[in-house]
């Protein structure tokens, strides 16, 4: 039995499997209706969501499969302080397979260690947020083609930002990619980023606070939100929120090719008029999401065509 709690857990072979199945769905998708039939998966999400949950929710519906759900802490028994042990051996005896969202780092793994069912982290505090970045490397392979050969601009929350941490971690196993880290002083990645993960692999990085000069060596520019609910005090929020919006007359910087990426939810970071821009992929990714989840439910539920 296999759980997904860290993008690590699958190997680079796995994740090409899994682009290359979600490929297959998106041409073929009356062939994935059944495969799930009869099938249960629990999304239990004690943190807000609309594509993670949703996302999932679908998928398991198009593999034919059923779906039950908490959408938040205060509808469960956490409220009444049950443990995240106990509700992964709870719901293990009605469901064949967990989502499992959580504001503690760590809680889907404290899950998986519990339950006898596979349990995937649909992100957990700051820190992972394995699915997205599934999400996003089917993207970045639809987008251009390959997984190699990139130079990849995160910018705004690198500090509190999962879908950084995790994606910046399944790019190291890459060849040929650069990294350049867009932010505040304040909101930089984790040093565990910088030395476990890119200097660890001998990836290219570079730091800057500066947008408009690192936009035109990007293939693609990886926008994120600044993520007020993890900050300790209003004040630093109110005065970092606004550190970078893309607007139109800032992508004149940018090449033709650019894709433009983001994890969704977003406030202000990217002008809406920026949709309507070839370049933007952000709701391809809302797309993509569903469909490389139903490849992992069916991986990790051992099915298959
Ligand atoms: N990208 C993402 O995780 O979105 P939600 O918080 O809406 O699930």
């Amino acid at each position: 039995m296999r759980s997904l709690i860290d993008i690590q857990d699958l190997t680079p072979t796995e994740i090409d499997e899994l682009i290359s199945v979600a490929n297959d769905i998106i041409a073929n998708p009356k062939k994935y209706s059944e495969v799930c039939r009869g099938k249960k998966l629990a999304t239990l999400f004690f943190e807000p969501s609309t594509r993670t949950r949703l996302s999932f929710e679908a998928a398991m519906y198009e593999l034919g499969g059923n779906v039950m759900s908490v959408s938040s802490g205060s509808s469960s028994s956490a409220s009444k302080g049950e443990s995240v042990a106990d509700t992964a051996k709870t719901v293990s005896c009605y469901a064949d397979i967990i989502a499992m969202r959580h504001p503690k780092e760590g809680a889907p793994l404290v899950a998986a260690m519990n339950a006898s069912i596979p349990v995937i982290n649909a992100g957990d505090g700051g820190h992972n947020h394995p699915t997205q970045t599934l999400t996003d490397l089917l993207t970045i392979s639809r987008e251009k083609g390959r997984l190699s050969d990139l130079t990849v601009g995160f910018c705004g929350d690198l500090k509190f930002g999962r879908t950084v941490h995790s994606l910046i971690s399944a790019l190291s196993r890459y060849t040929g990619i650069k990294i350049v880290l867009i932010s505040p002083e304040e909101l930089k990645v984790p040093n565990y980023i910088t030395d476990d993960v890119l200097d660890r692999n001998g990836i290219a990085y570079e730091e800057t606070t500066d947008l408009i000069t690192a936009l035109p060596s990007l293939d693609i520019l990886y926008m994120t939100r600044v993520q007020r609910e993890r900050f300790f005090n209003e004040e630093d929020y109110l005065r970092l929120k606004d550190s970078y919006i893309l607007t139109p007359d800032k992508l004149r910087h940018a090449r033709k090719d650019l894709s433009i990426m983001h994890p969704l939810p977003r406030v202000n970071e990217i002008a809406v008029a920026i949709d309507d821009d070839p370049r933007a992929c952000y709701f391809k990714q809302v797309y993509n999401g569903k469909i490389v989840r139903m490849a992992l439910i069916m991986k990790l539920l051992e099915v298959s065509v």
